[in-house]
């Protein structure tokens, strides 16, 4: 896996101030932050901006992606469809665990809607600092990467 401590961000109109508290506690932790926006708070769709953070962690340009919109779900499932990326959506401390350690995860979705900005920065550090465990889960995940199409 690649390891550049470089992490993409992204958002829908829904979750642009809490994009731009995580990205500075990102770069506070020591991290390159790849703030792809967007900027404006216009209504935009948060498909498009999904994939692109999830391509730059796909072409490996990017460690990790965060990506953040009303419930982090649709944002989820846009980044997903990108071949190489494992994304789950996090509103508690242990999933946010279990995505790296178990599912080997390189993006992280959150809610801005769901939870409190506290609450994202918290789950920011635990999906950072936690490393694949590898093993029997290193199994798993290669099944789940053998479904890319
Ligand atoms: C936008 O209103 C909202 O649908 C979006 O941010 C997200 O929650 C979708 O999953």
């Amino acid at each position: 896996m690649v390891t550049n401590k470089r992490v993409v961000l992204s958002s829908d109109h829904a979750a642009i101030e809490m994009r731009k508290k995580v990205t500075e506690h990102v770069l506070a932790l020591g991290w390159v932050a790849v703030d792809i926006g967007p900027i404006t708070p216009e209504s935009t769709h948060y498909p498009q901006h999904g994939v692109a953070a999830a391509e730059l962690v796909a072409s490996e340009d990017c460690q990790f992606g965060i990506i953040l919109c009303g419930t982090g779900q649709g944002i989820m499932m846009a980044a997903n469809k990108v071949k190489g990326v494992r994304c789950g959506v996090c509103s508690d401390l242990f999933s946010a665990e279990m995505i790296r350690a178990h599912n080997n995860a390189n993006m992280l979705a959150l809610g801005a809607r769901v939870i409190n900005e506290l609450e994202a920065l918290q789950i920011v550090d635990v999906f950072l600092n936690t490393e694949f465990e590898g093993g029997r889960h290193g199994k798993r995940v290669d099944m789940i990467d053998a479904l890319d199409v």
